[in-house]
């Protein structure tokens, strides 16, 4: 059995196994650490920062999802600190960005009071939806770039590679190689991309079309048409 260490989160003490993360001993404890980036079944690599928590003795605060236990540790999981850190945070998504199919940022704006106005000099991330598949859309003025769709696509689920990370900094965001469609790239159309995003980013395409005033029917005969163009 692995060793037991003892740390102290929110002033209670608390056991944690080694290997445990802090974002692991806050779940343990039933204590609700806001992530984005990260999901159980992607691999953590803390790029968003809204998991981030205060560690006594640390200048900056650490990203509970990457961070693990250690003995004696005092952590604090919501303090003033964290509480601006992660309203910023926020403020900055959605100033760049289309949060309205991103229902769980939406709930922590509400629960850290986050404006969308804060940054009203930002330029926000635009891009007309990419339909090219029959199975789902990408409209990447809704990406974050969390990256949980790259990873699914790759080692932590599908071993496929079909999407990646395409441009430099502000540039940068999710695409296929040489800008290629869907359908000509590696992708089989498994759809764990979709699941796993946070935003509404990627979506299927029955959804979307739903949404935007098709019927069942015509989405059948636009499938069908699909079909007999190739
Ligand atoms: S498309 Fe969705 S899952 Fe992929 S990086 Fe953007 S927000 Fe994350
Ligand atoms: S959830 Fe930890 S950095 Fe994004």
């Amino acid at each position: 059995m692995a060793d037991k260490i003892s740390l102290t989160m929110n002033g209670q003490e608390v056991q944690a196994e080694q290997g445990d993360t802090l974002l692991d001993v806050a779940r343990a404890m039933g204590e609700n650490v806001p992530t984005i980036c990260y999901h159980d079944a992607t691999t953590a690599n803390a790029l968003c920062r809204i998991c981030v928590v205060d560690v006594e003795g640390q200048r900056v605060l650490q990203p509970a999802c990457i961070v693990h236990a250690a003995a004696n540790m005092k952590v604090q999981t919501r303090n003033e600190k964290v509480e601006r850190s992660r309203k910023t945070i926020l403020e900055m998504l959605s100033s760049t960005m289309d949060l309205s199919d991103a229902p769980e940022i939406l709930t922590m704006m509400d629960d850290y009071g986050a404006s969308d106005e804060r940054f009203p000099e930002a330029v926000r991330r635009e891009s007309a939806v990419i339909d090219d598949n029959p199975m789902f859309v990408r409209d990447y003025s809704k990406c974050l770039l969390c990256w949980r769709c790259v990873q699914v696509c790759a080692e932590d689920a599908q071993y496929t590679y079909a999407i990646n990370f395409d441009g430099r900094g502000y540039e940068t965001q999710i695409g296929t190689f040489f800008e290629k469609s869907i359908p000509e790239t590696s992708c089989v159309l498994c759809g764990q991309c979709v699941a796993v995003c946070p935003t509404g980013a990627l979506k299927p395409r029955r959804q979307h079309l739903l949404e935007q005033g098709s019927t069942p029917e015509e989405i059948s005969v636009l499938n069908t048409g699909r079909k007999r163009r190739k």
